[in-house]
């Protein structure tokens, strides 16, 4: 059994498809404000730690937007909750760039070790439109190749997604330690 901290129901139910003994925690951490999702995950680590014992995951995650220098990366929260999705196509409006990536950093701990983080990027481009209702955040307007990951199925996404591999890496570092 693993805790996930998250209070992302669309995260949880990507991470349960690879940790099927998985138990979300609702318990919320500070997300500071720092230049990199590693500050962030390690600052929040530290800070659930002093809460909860036993096997315990976080994950930052952020979307990188190349013609916009990687905005709104480590502040693609705060972003989502103030412009979204349409106020990130009005800035794109016109761009011919559109390259972007989503990047996930997984922080995972057990008692009495030091943390370890995991990593995975997926990239793809920002649409003219979103579409697709099934996943949440910026996947309506995050495209690789035809669909936006708004548009798949949660075993879709998990084959190519930035938290799939991040996800991954834990996994095969667990069972590469048993
Ligand atoms: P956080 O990792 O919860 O801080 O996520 C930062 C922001 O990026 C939130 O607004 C999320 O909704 C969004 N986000 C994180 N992961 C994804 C994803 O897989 N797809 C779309 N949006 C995401």
């Amino acid at each position: 059994m693993i805790y996930f901290v998250t209070s992302n129901k669309g995260k949880f139910a990507e991470a349960s498809a690879i940790f099927p003994d998985l138990v979300q925690k609702n318990i919320g951490y500070t997300e500071i404000q720092a230049d990199t999702l590693e500050e962030v995950a390690a600052f929040g680590m530290k800070e659930v730690l002093q809460r909860l014992r036993g096997p315990v995951m976080l994950e930052d995650a952020g979307l990188f937007i190349e013609a916009l220098h990687g905005f709104p990366g480590v502040y693609s929260a705060y972003v989502q909750k103030t412009i979204g999705n349409n106020g990130i196509l009005r800035l794109m409006d016109g761009l011919e760039n559109r390259n972007a990536f989503f990047k996930s950093v997984v922080s995972y701990a057990e008692p009495g070790q030091e943390p370890r983080m995991f990593q995975g990027c997926v990239h793809g481009i920002i649409g003219s439109e979103a579409r697709g209702k099934k996943g949440f955040g910026y996947d309506p307007i995050f495209y690789v190749g035809r669909a936006s990951l708004g548009e798949m199925e949660i075993p879709e996404k998990n084959r190519i997604s930035h938290r799939a591999i991040s996800m991954h890496g834990l996994k095969s570092w667990l069972e590469g330690r048993k």
